[in-house]
């Protein structure tokens, strides 16, 4: 089996070209999106992730706020930010750059953002309306998983599927739109026993482990036929590297996801879509409010 290619980039290219349009749309009404991101501290792939999300922003005419604050940043000055931002008019999405500094507490810092301008969904309320099964804002990179999954028609409905991964950004979010969609969810991390034969009765894995050095997705951990969905990012000896052995494994599964190429550009996709989410969230209830 020769896995045919899931391409991240081309499908975000679309997005992105949908999204210009619909950014282009609200300029015309006299609105202008705006984007602001919150990086604490010094950690070199968080700043090159944001450097991306800012220029991406930029490239669509989404106005982009970027603010930057040293490892030191306090709890209740990071939440005074967020909720200064949270009265801005101006200002339509918010996204706070992950992982935070450990003194830090990330789930009480999150959960003071204005759920409409929390375009990366992850306060409670969005969290929740994802639990529910009527998701506002959805998390972008599982958002971005399953767009990549509809635009190839790969149907998950009755697979087997698990996730290595069970932060709030992917896995858990991801796992709840798996099960939505009808698919047998099992979550995996860095604890879970008997990983490959988890994985090797899998229909479809989704990998997110992102240390290259500690994990590999191995040929012997797949299932012939299966889809496999990598996450991961990590630099080895210069180069930028997934989770998944891609050249051994992309002779036995059906589909598969490269890095970089694969999910990546997704991710950054679904963010600019979820800023003109929020924009409209905020025109939406700016009305309802004038009655
Ligand atoms: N860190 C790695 N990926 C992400 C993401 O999608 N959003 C946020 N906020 N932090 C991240």
């Amino acid at each position: 089996m020769n896995a045919k290619i899931i391409d991240g980039l081309s499908v975000a290219t679309k997005i992105q070209a949908q999204v210009k349009e619909q950014v282009d749309v609200l300029a015309a009404q006299g609105v202008k999106p705006c984007l602001c991101t919150i990086l604490v501290g010094e950690d070199t792939a968080s700043i090159s992730y944001i450097n991306k999300k800012q220029r991406a922003a930029a490239e669509l005419g989404i106005v982009t706020k970027d603010l930057r604050f040293p490892t030191t940043l306090k709890q209740e000055e990071l939440e005074k930010i967020i909720s200064e931002l949270n009265a801005d008019s101006l200002v339509h999405g918010v996204l706070v750059q992950l992982p935070l500094p450990d003194h830090i507490d990330q789930n009480k810092a999150i959960s003071v953002l204005d759920p409409f301008k929390d375009v990366d969904g992850l306060t409670p309320f969005n969290a929740g309306m994802l639990l529910k099964g009527s998701p506002i804002i959805t998390p972008c990179t599982p958002a971005g998983i399953l767009e990549l999954l509809d635009f190839y028609k790969i149907d998950v409905v009755g697979m087997d599927a698990t996730i290595i991964n069970r932060s709030s950004l992917v896995g858990k979010p991801l796992a709840c739109l798996f099960a939505e969609r009808g698919a047998s969810v099992t979550i995996c991390h860095s604890k879970s026993r008997r990983l490959q034969e988890k994985l090797v009765r899998s229909e479809i894995i989704v990998s997110a482990v992102g240390n290259r050095e500690k994990f590999t997705l191995t040929e012997d951990m797949v299932n012939s036929n299966a889809v496999v969905i990598d996450v991961g990012i990590s630099r080895v000896n210069g180069r930028i590297c997934g989770d998944v052995d891609f050249d051994a494994v992309k002779n036995k599964a059906s589909w598969i996801t490269p890095v970089p190429g694969g999910v990546g550009p997704m991710t950054v996709a679904i963010l600019l879509r979820n800023t003109v989410t929020s924009t409209r969230l905020s025109i939406k209830s700016r009305n309802d409010l004038a009655g």
